[in-house]
């Protein structure tokens, strides 16, 4: 292995805010972090459903932000706003789950087809006790997701359904026959069949989907996963509800019950099973921290609950691989990310926060998680794309902006589909009134252009790092990157100031003799193209 290159103890560093401002970022350069790029040790894909969305019935997250109705005076395609297929076409969104969430335990599908002036209006009794008029349904949801190109995960109810309900919704959606049920279909507007990639089992059965013990929910998924018979054009995945952060012994029993049917029928068992986990900066659920405005406290101790991510995708992949060694079955974490009180004067049952640079931070530590796990983890849906806990998108009406979020997915986008590539880090912690948290996170990636990629995150607020990335397997002549920064911890963009955090071009990583030398600005990420 090369020899590591040292750094001056010094390093001035200062970027361009987007009003064209210097912005002086810290002054001193605390130790060189070592990593180790092993570009001769190819591994998993990363599968580009990692960076998936999760969409539900939820305060303005399908009303307003993805559907206004082709009558509204909002610039629209059908009903779908215009500047919302545009920013999320931009970034490339792989795949979209509907219609929820604890929603979908409660959701008839029979509700949303046929004529909207005649569909039921229904009381969204989980969030905010508001009318459900099921103007988005069915085929609004599989119209949409056709239209920006992404893979369509529908969650069918195991509270509200029986295996006959889903198995006739399957039928209604993908059916290319001339059965009742696909002649229904044609009758309200779709002759061709849907897609359907993906089908959920339930979700959070041992919460508000049915407040089951993972024996009866493991019996369960059985049963319905049996009456899963699709057409042979549209294989599918099944997804169960899988466990509540840390509860392993909700994975074990059903890696040791479900993961296999035997006896007549599909006879597979699942393809994957879910995981879901939420950072909450205080860790409680009755006040959980502010979505701007916070203390250093509150960054610190956002990014230690960040880190359990970590922890959890370990543990739960152990247990899985005792029972698949092959990885058959897939650990989807589809619903993660932030949540926060909500902001003040917003409806709280419609979970509406600001979205700020700490944000950012925390999706792209979670993404260099996921790819580290990227044998396990093949789909992860942030919870939620529009206007609900951690956003891409906030609408306002007729007003739209993208969050500090939305960039941390476009710079990372390069990493749909690429090959990662072990990286090896050096420990260097971030310490706040004794405690610690891993102050550098990384991955590594071969890009599908053939680019190495490597996505960089400094938690530490006040202090830059510079790293030194031995470059083993690989002899570039070139680096460039973008960096997302500010000079406030909770800086974030607003509908009167709408481009207050923006990526920036990145000028701090040079190469020299095989190594790339990086100057990590404090609170940044980065993503660099390596060449
Ligand atoms: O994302 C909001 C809610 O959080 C979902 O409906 C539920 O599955 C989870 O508890």
């Amino acid at each position: 292995m090369a020899t590591p290159m040292r750094f001056a103890a010094i390093v001035l560093l200062a970027i361009l805010d987007p009003a064209g401002n210097r912005v002086s970022l810290a002054a001193e350069a605390p130790d060189v972090v070592q990593l180790t790029l092993h570009a001769d040790r190819p591994g998993p894909r990363i599968e580009p459903n990692i960076y998936g969305q999760f969409s539900e019935h939820l305060g303005r997250g399908i009303y307003e932000g993805i559907w206004v109705g082709a009558d509204s005076p909002i610039p629209n395609t059908k009903g779908y706003r215009n500047d919302v297929i545009a920013a999320l076409k931009r970034i490339h969104v792989p795949v979209i789950r509907w219609p929820g969430g604890c929603f979908a335990d409660n959701y008839n599908w029979r509700d949303g087809i046929g004529p909207r002036a005649t569909r039921p209006l229904r009381l969204n009794q989980l969030w905010g006790g508001v009318e459900e008029t099921n103007a988005f349904g069915t085929h609004e949801f599989l119209e949409f997701a056709e239209l920006i190109g992404a893979e369509s995960y529908v969650s069918v109810p195991v509270g509200a359904g029986t295996p006959q309900s889903m198995s006739d919704w399957l039928e209604y959606m993908l059916s290319p026959s001339h059965l009742t049920l696909a002649q229904e279909r044609r009758r309200n507007g779709r002759d061709q069949p849907f897609k359907v990639s993906f089908v959920g089992i339930g979700n959070e059965s041992w919460g508000c989907g049915g407040q089951m013990r993972p024996e009866y929910y493991a019996d369960v998924f059985r049963d319905f996963a049996s009456f899963v018979r699709v057409p042979a054009q549209n294989p599918l995945q099944i997804v169960a509800s899988g466990p509540a952060g840390d509860d392993y012994s909700w994975m074990e029993v059903m890696m040791a019950d479900a993961a296999k049917l035997s006896g007549p029928g599909p006879g597979r068992g699942m393809d994957a099973i879910s995981l879901h986990y939420y950072t909450l900066p205080s860790g409680k659920w009755a006040a959980k921290g502010a979505a701007t405005g916070f203390s250093e406290g509150e960054w610190f101790d956002t990014f230690a609950q960040t880190e359990a991510m970590q922890v959890l995708l370990a543990k739960h992949s152990a247990i899985m691989d005792k029972y698949d060694p092959a990885k058959r079955i897939g650990l989807f974490v589809d619903e993660w990310g932030t949540w926060y009180d909500p902001d003040k004067g917003s409806n709280p049952g419609f979970l509406y926060q600001q979205n700020t640079l700490r944000d950012a931070l925390v999706a792209a530590v979670n993404f260099n998680i996921f790819h580290a796990h990227a044998d396990r983890v093949r789909m992860t849906n942030i919870a939620q794309m529009i206007n609900v806990l951690q956003a891409l998108i906030l609408t306002d009406k007729g007003r739209m902006i993208v969050t500090p979020t939305y960039y941390a997915f476009d710079l990372y986008k390069v990493f749909q589909g690429a090959v990662q590539l072990p990286l090896d880090v050096s420990p260097s912690f971030y310490s706040y009134r004794g405690q610690q948290v891993p102050r550098v996170s990384a991955s590594a990636g071969r890009g599908v252009d053939g680019t190495v990629y490597v996505g960089l995150v400094n938690v530490d607020p006040q202090q830059i790092v510079a790293l030194d990335v031995a470059l083993d397997g690989l002899k570039p002549t070139s680096v460039s990157g973008s960096v997302l920064t500010g000079a406030l911890m909770d800086v974030h963009n607003t509908f009167e100031s709408p481009h207050a955090l923006e990526p920036a071009k990145f000028s701090g990583a040079s190469l020299n003799r095989g190594h790339l030398a990086v100057t990590l600005p404090a609170k940044s990420l980065v993503v660099l193209a390596v060449r």
